[in-house]
């Protein structure tokens, strides 16, 4: 079964794949000839995930899927969430993301933060949805060189170790992306 996962990040593209097995041939939005930017002008992480499997499959005619990634701090009423890749404006920097959040939460005792992904699926002209969250706490400082995004200062629930100090394996078992990308192999399957 051939399905675009409507993304160029090679890591996601192999952690899919890996959860998937053989059975499934997932390309990448280069693979079918997609070099534009998708659109993505959503307010919820959901609408901008089908925003982008909608565009696929309306241009391009391949089944296929997207995710979208936010990280929501009770402490800041929520955000960055679905603006968390874009949290210090453009263009985009983890490094500036990560100052940012940590000058807001100067102070804060309440750091309690979760990782929310959701995978929209466009298959058979259907559309599902595919939630993983990751309950956790933003930390005072940056902690680990692993990871990407706000991993250095992200400590999951029940963790010694932030998630930039987790192999990739380690993350995935227990990631919002890990949990939402198993939801769909379990149904894909
Ligand atoms: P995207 O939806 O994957 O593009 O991610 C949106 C924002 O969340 C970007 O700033 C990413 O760096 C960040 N992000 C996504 N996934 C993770 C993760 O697993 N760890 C840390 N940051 C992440």
């Amino acid at each position: 079964m051939k399905i675009c996962f409507a993304t160029n990040n090679t890591k996601k593209i192999a952690e899919v794949k890996a959860a998937l097995g053989p059975d499934f041939d997932i390309v990448s939005l280069e693979a079918i000839g997609c070099r534009e930017e998708l659109p993505e002008t959503g307010n919820t992480l959901e609408a901008n995930a089908f925003q982008k499997a909608r565009y696929v499959k309306d241009h391009y005619g391949v089944d296929c899927f997207a995710d979208d990634t936010g990280l929501e701090v009770d402490a800041l009423a929520g955000a960055p969430g679905v603006y968390s890749g874009r949290f210090a404006g453009e263009p985009r920097s983890d490094e500036r993301n990560i100052s940012l959040l940590l000058e807001k939460m100067k102070g804060q005792t309440n750091r309690a933060a979760r990782f929310k992904t959701v995978i929209a699926l466009i298959l058979d002209g259907k559309e599902y949805a595919f939630v993983g969250e990751a309950q956790g706490e933003i930390l005072q400082e940056r902690i680990g060189t692993g990871g990407f995004g706000y991993d250095p200062v992200f400590r999951p629930r029940g963790f010694e170790k932030t998630f930039a100090e987790l192999s990739m394996e380690e993350k995935n078992a227990i990631s919002h992306r890990g949990k939402a990308v198993k939801a769909l192999a379990d149904f894909l399957k």
